[in-house]
């Protein structure tokens, strides 16, 4: 496949100069959803699958891109003195985004680039493709061009961009999570400050199996704001009793003392996941260090009822693979990732199950969706990394 990019590459962009081959992962989230804007704790890891990409500095200012995954497109053609997000142009706006941002932020970007980009994590499926496009946009920039930028500050960049230029209100987690990212090791995050730890994922006998909805995400952007405007004004509602300046500051017994500050029962129940959720991600880290899957499975468990009932951002499509899933019984956890109304899964299920898993619930969900899920049995990769060619 890259030699196939490569071989692209040069016949859409020429074969001269310092062609370089780059690759980002996608991310899938363990534990700690909608708790990254809250100030509370994540623990993503990076996959194996990802973005690659093949790049080159050009001698102009023009910034020209090409999607493998997007062919029908061509070659999508900008320039770094016109870098304003435009609805219709879709994928493009991420790349773009980020050396926007990178601009903005006072880095000398002197000169366009040509860039081919591939990816294999499945359209749509919340495993961050976007995430991973901007971190990948990012290295490259800072390969390229030489820059002293960490790749903590590339994460930042890309939350910056997908905010500012993008208009979705994410938190850090995902563009931390692939960059950041190290084989077989989760990243427990604090999102408060950027402290962080690697945790080795053992699973003695147990893989981790990607469900994925198929699901069309629509509203995605939308409702994700609304979630996050919901945390806000509960944030400002709580905070005129306690002292604090996230919801992830709070313990769950000083939510429950002070929960009647809040005004109206459906930010109360907002409010409710993202404290209880935190506190649940610390504990199954606790859990996983310890070497007690079988608590870190059922944590997860109730991080996705918790998704369903209090912060309602699950939906029939990811309730279906979910339930079903914990019928079945190597199925150790099992919970929605990412930030919900379709996208995938995440499960923890025992090897000699896989197989069984797969079956049984992809039978079910196509009965009673009426279409099919894909899974995926992943592994945990390493964050971005540059192959010279020539
Ligand atoms: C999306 C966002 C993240 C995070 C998750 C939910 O993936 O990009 O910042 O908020 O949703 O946990």
């Amino acid at each position: 496949m890259k030699e196939k990019a490569v071989e692209k590459f040069k016949q859409l962009f020429g074969d001269k100069g310092d062609i370089r081959i780059y690759f980002a992962p996608g991310r899938v989230n363990l534990i700690g959803e909608h708790t990254d804007y809250n100030g509370g704790h994540v623990f993503p890891c990076a996959l194996t699958i990802g973005t690659y990409g093949v790049a080159r500095k050009r001698e102009d200012r023009k910034l020209c891109f090409y999607s493998m995954n997007f062919q029908d497109r061509g070659v999508m053609e900008s320039s770094l003195d016109d870098l304003k997000p435009k609805k219709e142009e879709g994928w493009i706006n991420y790349p773009k985004g980020v050396i926007w941002a990178f601009l903005e932020k006072g880095y000398e970007v002197e000169k366009g680039l040509d860039m081919l980009l591939f990816g294999n994590i499945p359209n749509g499926s919340g495993l961050s493709s976007s995430a991973s496009v901007e971190v990948l946009t990012g290295f490259v920039i800072k390969d390229l061009f030489g820059l002293p930028v960490s790749l903590k500050e590339i994460a930042l960049l890309g939350q910056y961009s997908e905010n500012n230029f993008n208009g979705v209100n994410c938190g850090i987690m995902d563009q931390f999570a692939i960059a950041m990212g190290k084989k077989d090791h989760a990243i427990f995050l604090d999102t408060s400050n950027l402290s962080y730890e690697y945790a080795p994922l053992k699973l003695k006998g147990a893989k981790l199996v990607i469900g994925c909805t198929n699901k069309k995400r629509g509203l995605l952007d939308s409702k994700y704001n609304e979630r996050r405007e919901e945390c806000e004004k509960a944030l400002e509602e709580i905070g005129q009793v306690v002292g604090i300046q996230t919801l992830g500051d709070l313990t769950q017994e000083q939510f429950e003392a002070y929960k009647d500050a809040i005004h109206d029962e459906t930010r109360k129940k907002r409010a409710k996941h993202a404290v209880y959720e935190n506190e649940r991600t610390i504990k199954a880290v606790e859990a996983l260090k310890k070497g007690d899957i079988p608590l870190f499975g059922q944590l997860m468990n109730e991080s996705h009822s918790s998704l369903r009932e209090d912060y309602e951002v699950t939906g029939v499509e990811l309730d279906t693979l979910v339930e079903e899933a914990w019928k079945i019984e190597g199925v150790i956890g099992s919970r929605m990732t990412g930030a919900g109304f379709g996208g995938c899964t995440v499960s923890i299920v025992k090897e000699e199950a896989v197989e069984e898993f797969i079956q049984k619930v992809g039978k079910a969900y196509e009965e009673k969706i009426g279409y099919k899920a894909d899974f995926y049995a992943v592994n945990i990769g390493d964050g971005p990394f540059v192959e010279r060619i020539k």
